[in-house]
């Protein structure tokens, strides 16, 4: 076997150097006695909500009726914003008004894809008083999505502080009627200037706000699916998992022709080897929900409440979570199983055609909960259990009501955070 030379250290750099040894132990004892604030001027700076600086805006927008808003068209008059640089962390943030950003044609987020969001929405109860839903899940997501593509993480506890500031100075945007929301996107975009391919060497996070009313104003609307195989959505070891802009691109021509066949969205799908051979196309999401489907179980006649696992394919929505929790709560005492497993087409093509399929819902922010009345699959029409004139099944119908009893706080539960009131 061919020998490398192994390079010898250089003698102040080994571990067991005498010279070193003394400075180590020296350094150790000075570090004990720094105070903290001297200490942590070595560290980069945190994002820190009492550095937090307001400039208001001069030229208010008017409020625009509730039954006029469409979803992200409209804007409140702040930005929520803070910029980061690999050499200082997080600068102090500021809320200013909404305007532009200026960025160099150059900014790598402009070439190599370095944006990665989250979407939460603000509520506003009864009593007036203003509320997030487990804000702590989106920033623990957000800080997933940026660590994947090397923009720098936030205290998600800073960040919640922060936007609970923002959404309180822009509450008059949020209508007293129950539906209603203001919709919160926090974004994070590597802004270093340059062409080179790399870590970007700063960032800038930012909050907009959208007023949005409900996504069935009328009551449940069952959607139609187009069962999707020839694009992938997300694979194993792929990013799927993380809320990157770069995920939902390519996912808009697909979504298109889906359209053009009059499904309102893809059910994508995971096509794998099966253990004999076979292939299993297995159902993941639904356009931008996670899929839940109530079925009785074939060998134990239970009903079952299914959702495909977190195996890296799955965005991890906060409302699955909820679902999950709810129904481990509220459903598995009435004699329900719970199960996150993976689940093929075929599997509720079958159950649909032996009387089986009890519902199939999405979950997302957007909707809380969006029936399924039929999923388009090898040139066949699968009915998800739906009867007839009926927009939403048992199982959704409850969903919705005690997602929403929480996120309006009429029911008190930890999930809902106050921001205000
Ligand atoms: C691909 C995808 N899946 C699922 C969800 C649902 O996630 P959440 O419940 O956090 O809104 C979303 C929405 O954000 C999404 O974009």
């Amino acid at each position: 076997m061919q020998k490398f030379p192994v390079p010898s250290l250089p003698r102040a750099a080994t571990r067991t150097n005498t010279l070193r040894r003394p400075l180590y132990s020296q350094w150790q004892r000075l570090k004990h006695s720094i105070p903290e604030d001297v200490a942590t001027l070595a560290k980069l700076a945190d994002l820190n909500p009492s550095k937090l600086s307001t400039t208001n805006t001069t030229t208010p927008k008017e409020v625009m009726p509730p039954e006029e808003l469409v979803f992200g068209r409209s804007f409140t008059d702040h930005m929520l914003s803070a910029e980061w640089t690999a050499s200082q962390g997080w600068l102090p943030p500021k809320i200013t008004p909404y305007q532009n950003l200026s960025l160099d044609p150059a900014t790598c987020v402009f070439h190599y894809g370095f944006e990665c969001f989250e979407g939460l929405k603000a509520y506003k109860d009864s009593t007036g008083a203003v509320r997030l839903f487990r804000p702590d899940k989106n920033m623990a997501r957000l800080n997933q999505s940026a660590s994947r593509i090397a923009l720098p993480t936030v205290d998600g506890s800073c960040l919640t502080a922060l936007i609970a500031k923002f959404v309180a100075l822009e509450e008059r945007f949020i209508p007293s009627v129950r539906g209603y929301s203001l919709y919160l996107r926090p974004t994070m975009i590597g802004t270093q200037r340059t062409l080179g391919v790399g870590p970007p060497g700063s960032a800038l996070l930012y909050v907009i706000a959208s007023p949005v009313g409900p996504y069935y104003p009328t009551g449940f609307k069952a959607i139609s699916l187009e069962a999707t195989s020839y694009a992938v959505r997300a694979w194993p070891g792929g990013v799927g998992d993380k809320k990157l802009g770069a995920n939902y691109s390519p996912c808009i021509v697909p979504q298109t022709q889906a359209a053009t066949r009059g499904f309102h969205q893809n059910l994508w799908l995971f096509s794998e080897q099966g253990e004999n051979g076979e292939t299993e196309e297995q159902v993941t999401e639904a356009g931008t929900m996670n899929v839940f489907c109530a079925m009785v179980n074939k060998g134990t006649g239970k009903k079952e409440l299914l959702t495909p696992p977190l195996d890296g394919t799955i965005l991890p929505g906060v409302t699955r979570d909820s679902v999950l929790e709810l129904a481990k709560e509220r459903l598995v005492p009435e004699g329900w199983n719970v199960v996150e497993r993976k689940f093929t087409m075929k599997e509720v093509a079958e159950a649909s055609d032996e009387g089986r399929l009890l519902e199939i819902f999405g979950s997302g922010t957007a909707a809380v909960v969006s029936p399924v009345r039929n999923i388009s699959w090898q040139s066949r029409l699968v009915d998800c259990g739906l009867k007839e004139g009926e927009e939403a099944g048992p199982i959704a119908k409850r969903m919705k009501a005690w997602i929403e009893g929480i996120q309006y706080g009429d029911e008190d539960h930890p999930w809902s955070f106050k921001v205000s009131g």
